[in-house]
């Protein structure tokens, strides 16, 4: 078995990629930085720093057929997207073109350009599973996130349609991680109420302790996405999964 991570640099990702490691699966990590400390496992870690909102780079990335020769010969294959950005924050008339086009594109065009490679560079693999990191963002709607909530609805729409494919030996499923203390944590902690009215609420569940660590949501992120049940439903909240 091996795996494809983004944003394995820190956050959710690296924790994602660790958790895969320990397990001695094989990661093929994405993300602008790499992290140095992903190498040390047995299993090998490779990185490719890539701006995955620069889709001509991603592009070009995929036509190198780095994934290809990383999945070859696997018979199960695991694709993580992970990357994301909450950004830009704040109603319409304040958000700017730049940064919308970014958020698209690394949160959405991103991810469905890598599940379709994923699936071509690994035309034999009999078990090939795809998670989306979604977000509670996708299915109810904040005040100040729009295009977040709007990127994140579109991978679980995609998980829901690309389930109706049918594709032989895939299966998807967009994922909601529940609230996990990283860096977009303190973003959203720091945003700017007026923009972002829920701002405190968010620091309230972070005084209380209610964010989960990183590696436990990737503990259960993992468990979830090797068990038989991946992908029984094309949409899932990791919190509901965890308890149940
Ligand atoms: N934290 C939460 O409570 C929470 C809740 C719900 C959903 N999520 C989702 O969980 C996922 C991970 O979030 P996180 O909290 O771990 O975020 P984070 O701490 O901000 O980490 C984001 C990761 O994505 C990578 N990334 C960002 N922009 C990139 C780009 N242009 N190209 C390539 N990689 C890029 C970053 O690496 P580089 O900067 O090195 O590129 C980093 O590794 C996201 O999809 C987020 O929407 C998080």
């Amino acid at each position: 078995m091996k795996a494809i991570v983004t944003g394995t640099s820190r956050g959710l990702g690296a924790a994602i990629a660790t958790t895969l490691l320990e397990r001695g699966i094989p990661v093929l990590g994405l993300a602008r930085q790499s992290n140095p400390a992903l190498n040390g496992f047995d299993a090998s870690c490779t990185q490719a720093t890539l701006d995955l909102s620069d889709l001509a780079a991603l592009t070009r990335w995929l036509a190198s057929d780095e994934m290809a020769r990383f999945l070859a010969d696997e018979d199960a294959v695991l694709l993580i997207n992970n990357a994301g950005t909450v950004a830009p924050v704040g109603p319409l008339g304040t958000q700017g073109g730049a940064a919308v086009s970014q958020a698209v594109s690394l949160n959405v065009a991103a991810p469905l350009m890598l599940a379709d490679a994923f699936v071509t560079a690994a035309p034999a693999a009999t078990d090939r599973r795809i998670v989306h990191v979604s977000s509670g963002a996708a299915r109810k709607a904040y005040a100040g996130w729009n295009v977040y909530g709007a990127t994140k609805a579109a991978l679980d729409h995609h998980a829901r349609a690309a389930v109706e494919d049918g594709v032989p030996g895939l299966r998807i499923c967009s994922l909601a991680p529940g609230l996990v203390d990283t860096d977009m944590q303190v973003q959203v902690r720091s945003s700017d109420e007026a923009r972002f009215p829920a701002r405190e609420r968010f620091e309230t569940l972070k005084r209380d302790g209610a964010l989960l660590a990183p590696a436990v949501c990737a503990a259960q992120l993992v468990r979830y996405l090797l068990s038989d049940g991946f992908g029984a439903d094309a949409t899932a909240d990791l919190r509901e999964l965890a308890s149940a």
